[in-house]
C-alpha cells in the first residue's frame, strides 16, 4: 500500500507521561468541582450523588426475560469475577441491594443508556439491549482495578449515547496472521472502550485467510508465502473459528464486517487459481510490501463464478448486514493488456479501465444487495462512477469524502486514523484531537457521515507488537467517535486510571507520543567498537541483547541506553516492559575486514535520501544493512555510473572485495549490470584487477541481495582499491517506470 510505507524514523522527543495538575489538598476540599469519573469514552452527562452503593456478593442481579438481557446479565457476573473475583450469588430476595438491568423505552437511542447508582440498587437502563450491554461496560469501568471482596461505587447518574453509529477497528492478518485468542482479546478490548464495528481484513497480496469450502487451494495455496529468510510463514482461519469470533463479538456487541479485496490485493488468490488472472500465469504469493498488477481479470465471467460463490461462504459466515470487498489500489495495467478485458469494455461501451472497475464493482454490488447485504468498499470505489447504496471508507483525504458525500454515499472516515502509523507521527494527542469531520462537506452531508474506522495494516505489524500500535491510540479514537473531541488533559487524566487495567490485563501497550524504540547504531573508528543507542519509550523498557544470532529472550542479558560491541557477530535487539517482548528483535550484522573505518570516496554523490546517517561512512562501518531500503545502512545513486575509492591507509595485501546490494524491483531498485575492480600504491595510476558482469533478472519481484565477489588473480599489496559500478540503466518495458532511470543500493565494502 504505496502511499502508506510508513519510514520509522528515530525519535528523539520524549512526552512526559500525564503530568495532572493537583490542586493543594486543603483547597482542593474546599473548591474543587467533583472530577468526572474515569470512563472513556467520556459519557455526555453525568452527576454525582449522595452516598454508595456496597457491591458485594450479596448483590442480587435483577434481569428482563429476553435472551440478550439475560446474555448481557451474564456477561455482567462473569466480568466482575474476572476483573475483581468478585461472584454475585445472591438470588434476588426481596430485601437485597440490586443490580437492576431495565429495557426502558425512554432512553432514546439505539445505543443509549442510563445508570443511576444509589446506595440500594444500580440501575442500567437502555432501550435496546445494545445500550443495556454499554451500561455494563461503563459500570465495569466505575469499579477500581484489582481483586476486591466489597466495592463500594459512589452514587451518580450518567446519561450516555454515541455521536457516531459506526466505530470501527480494521484488523490486517493478511500481511500478518493473527491468532484466534489475539483476535478475541482485542475483542475484547474494544468492547470493553465501545468500539463496535470489528473490521476482519480477510484476503491479500500476501496471505488469504478465510477457509472456503468450495476452493481449497485458497487457503492451501494462497494462505502461505515463501519469507525472504527462507522460511514458511502463513495460517488461516477455518470456517468454524470464524463464527466462533463472530459470536464472541457478538456477544460484545461488536458487529465483524469481513473484507475480501477484489479486483486488486488479490495475489494469493491468484496463486491459489491463477486462471482468475488475466495472464493465466502461475504466481506466489508474495513476500514483499507493495501494490501488485496481477489483479482478478475483469473480462472472464469465471471471475465471477469465483467470486460470487466465495461470497457465498462470506456471507452465510457473517450476519452483519454490510461486506466490504477492498476496491483500492487496482492497477489497470492487465486489463489493458487482456483481450476479454476489452472485449468487455467495448461491450459494454465503457471509456476505460476506471468504468470496468465501477462496473465490476456494481456487478458485485448487486449480487450483495441480492443477498441483503450492503457493499463497503475504499473510496476508490468512487472512480468511474458508483450507485448511492454503497458505502465508502475514505483513506485518501477530505476530497474523496467530499466527493462520495455529493455523490450521496454514505462514508466512514479512516484517512487519520492509521494505526500503522508510527506513534511519533500519530501521537496520541494528535489522534485525540483530530476532528475527522472538519471539512465544510461533512456539515453539509451530516447524516451520511456514519462514523470512523481505526486501520492497523500489518506489513511491520505482527502479534507481537501490535498491540503497541492499538493501545493506548483506539481509546483515544474511541473517545473522539462516541463524545467527539474533547478536554485532551481530562482524557489523560482518566487515561491514567486505565493504565493498570491494560496492565493486569496483559496488554502492551505502546508510549503516548514516541516509538517503543528507536536505535542508532554507530562505528566508532577512534575506540575500534560499535556503539548502539536506545531510544525508549518507556524508561522500564530494557533491551535485552544477543550477538551469537539466537533471538534474545526475558533472559538474555540487557541494557537501557546504550551497549557497546567490541567484536563481530550478529547483534540481535529486542525491547522488553513487563517481561514481554514490545516488538521483533533487530539483527545488526556486524562483520570486521581490512577495509573497516576506512575512508571510501565517491566520484558522484549518493543520493540525498539514502546516504546513510550523515555521520557514518556507512561503507566501512562493518554494519550490514538490512531489508528495508531506507533503513539508513543502504547508499544508493539513481542512475549513472560511479566509482568508489578506499584508502587503506597503507600498502595492505588484498585478495577480494565483495559487495552487497538490493534488489527490490518494485521500489525501482536493480543491482548493477557490471562492477570492475582497479588497485593503485598512489591513488593516481591504476591497475585492473577483477571484473564481473552481475546476472540481473529484472523480472523478478522478490526482493534479493546479490553479493558479488571480486577477486584478485592473485594476492597483491595496495594502499588504494577502486569499485567501478555500471547501472542496470534504464527500468525494461513492462516495468511500471519503463525508461525511467532504475536505482541501485549499495552497501558495506567487505574486504579481504
Ligand atoms: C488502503 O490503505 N490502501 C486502503
Amino acid at each position: 500500500m504505496g502511499i502508506r510505507l510508513a519510514t520509522t524514523l528515530l525519535l528523539l522527543l520524549f512526552a512526559p507521561a500525564c503530568v495532572c495538575a493537583q490542586a493543594p489538598l486543603s483547597q482542593a476540599v474546599a473548591t474543587q468541582a467533583p472530577t468526572s469519573p474515569a470512563l472513556i469514552p467520556q459519557p455526555r452527562h453525568w452527576q454525582r450523588g449522595e452516598g454508595r452503593f456496597v457491591l458485594d456478593s450479596g448483590v442480587a442481579l435483577v434481569v428482563p426475560a429476553d435472551t440478550r438481557s439475560r446474555e448481557i446479565a451474564d456477561f455482567l457476573r462473569r466480568s466482575l469475577a474476572d476483573d475483581h473475583g468478585l461472584w454475585l450469588t445472591a438470588r434476588g430476595a426481596r430485601d437485597a441491594r440490586t443490580i437492576e438491568l431495565r429495557l426502558d423505552a425512554a432512553v432514546a437511542g439505539e445505543e443509549a443508556y442510563r445508570i443511576e447508582v444509589a446506595p440500594q440498587r444500580i440501575v442500567l437502563s437502555a432501550a435496546r439491549p445494545r445500550g443495556l450491554f454499554w451500561a455494563v461496560q461503563s459500570l465495569r469501568q466505575l469499579l477500581p482495578p484489582g481483586r476486591a471482596t466489597r466495592i463500594e461505587v459512589p452514587a451518580l447518574r450518567i446519561e450516555d449515547a454515541p455521536r457516531y453509529g459506526y466505530r470501527g477497528h480494521m484488523l490486517d492478518v493478511g500481511r500478518h496472521f493473527m491468532p484466534v485468542d489475539f483476535v478475541k482479546k482485542q475483542i475484547d478490548l474494544l468492547s470493553y472502550y465501545k468500539i463496535n464495528t470489528f473490521r476482519w481484513h480477510l484476503s491479500e497480496d500476501q496471505g488469504w485467510r478465510i477457509e472456503i469450502k468450495r476452493y481449497p487451494k485458497l487457503t492451501q495455496v494462497g494462505a502461505w508465502r515463501d519469507e525472504q529468510d527462507g522460511s514458511r510463514y502463513g495460517g488461516y482461519y477455518t470456517q468454524a473459528q470464524i463464527r466462533e469470533v463472530v459470536e464472541y463479538a457478538r456477544q460484545r456487541n461488536i458487529m465483524v464486517i469481513p473484507e475480501i479485496e477484489m479486483p486488486g490485493h488479490a495475489s494469493a488468490a491468484l496463486a491459489a487459481y491463477p486462471e482468475l488472472s488475466c495472464r493465466k500465469q502461475p504466481i506466489a504469493v508474495p513476500a514483499s510490501w507493495g501494490v501488485f498488477e496481477d489483479i482478478y481479470c475483469a473480462g472472464d465471467e469465471s471471475t465471477f463464478e469465483f467470486l460470487q460463490q466465495v461470497l457465498d461462504e462470506v456471507v452465510a459466515l457473517f450476519p452483519a448486514p454490510y461486506v466490504h470487498i477492498g476496491g483500492d489500489e487496482a492497477p489497470k495495467a492487465r486489463w489493458k493488456e487482456s483481450a476479454s478485458s476489452q472485449q468487455r469494455m467495448r461491450e459494454l461501451g465503457l471509456k476505460d479501465e476506471d468504468e470496468l472497475q465501477a462496473w465490476f464493482v456494481r456487478r458485485i454490488q448487486r449480487y450483495l444487495a441480492g443477498k441483503g447485504k450492503t457493499l463497503i468498499g475504499w473510496d476508490e470505489i468512487l472512480d468511474g462512477g458508483l450507485g448511492k447504496d454503497a458505502i465508502v471508507e475514505v483513506w485518501r483525504g477530505d476530497e474523496p469524502a467530499a466527493s462520495a458525500l455529493r455523490n450521496g454515499n454514505r462514508i466512514v472516515v479512516a484517512s487519520p486514523f492509521y494505526l500503522d502509523r508510527a506513534l511519533s507521527d500519530l501521537s496520541l494527542e494528535k489522534l485525540y484531537r483530530t476532528d475527522f469531520a472538519a471539512a465544510p462537506a461533512f456539515a453539509e452531508h451530516a447524516a451520511q457521515v456514519l462514523g470512523a474506522e481505526a486501520p492497523l495494516w500489518t506489513e511491520r505489524v505482527t502479534p507481537r507488537n501490535a498491540e503497541a500500535m492499538l493501545y493506548p491510540r483506539l481509546l483515544a479514537f474511541a473517545e473522539n467517535t462516541w463524545s467527539g473531541v474533547g478536554d485532551y488533559p481530562d482524557f489523560q487524566r482518566r487515561l491514567s486510571q486505565h493504565y493498570p487495567r491494560l496492565d493486569a490485563w496483559r496488554v502492551s501497550y505502546g508510549p503516548e507520543a514516541t516509538d517503543v524504540v528507536g536505535y542508532r547504531l554507530e562505528r566508532d573508528p577512534a575506540q575500534r567498537v560499535w556503539r548502539v543507542h536506545a531510544q525508549r519509550g518507556f524508561s522500564d523498557l530494557r533491551i535485552h541483547y544477543s550477538t551469537d544470532g539466537r533471538e534474545p529472550d526475558a533472559t538474555s542479558p540487557w541494557f537501557e541506553d546504550s551497549l557497546e560491541i567490541a567484536r563481530p557477530g550478529t547483534l540481535k535487539l529486542t525491547p522488553y516492559r513487563h517481561g514481554r517482548a514490545y516488538a521483533r528483535s533487530r539483527a545488526y550484522p556486524l562483520v570486521a575486514h581490512r577495509g573497516l573505518d576506512r575512508e571510501v570516496r565517491y566520484s558522484l554523490p549518493a543520493h540525498p535520501r539514502y546516504r546513510g546517517n550523515a555521520d557514518t561512512a556507512t561503507l566501512s562501518d562493518g554494519v550490514l544493512a538490512g531489508d528495508e531500503h531506507a533503513d539508513g545502512r543502504w547508499t544508493a545513486w539513481a542512475g549513472g555510473d560511479v566509482e568508489l575509492i578506499v584508502d587503506l591507509g597503507a600498502p595492505t595485501v588484498l585478495r577480494a572485495l565483495s559487495a552487497r546490494f538490493l534488489q527490490q524491483t518494485q521500489s525501482w531498485i536493480l543491482p548493477p549490470r557490471h562492477l570492475q575492480l582497479f588497485t593503485s600504491d598512489d591513488g593516481r595510476r591504476w591497475t585492473p584487477g577483477a571484473e564481473l558482469a552481475l546476472d540481473v533478472d529484472a523480472a523478478e519481484l522478490r526482493q534479493r541481495y546479490h553479493t558479488p565477489r571480486l577477486v584478485l588473480p592473485q594476492p597483491m599489496r595496495a594502499r588504494y582499491l577502486r569499485l567501478q559500478i555500471q547501472g542496470y540503466g534504464a527500468l525494461p518495458a513492462g516495468h511500471p517506470g519503463a525508461g525511467s532511470p532504475s536505482f541501485y543500493f549499495v552497501d558495506e565494502l567487505v574486504i579481504e
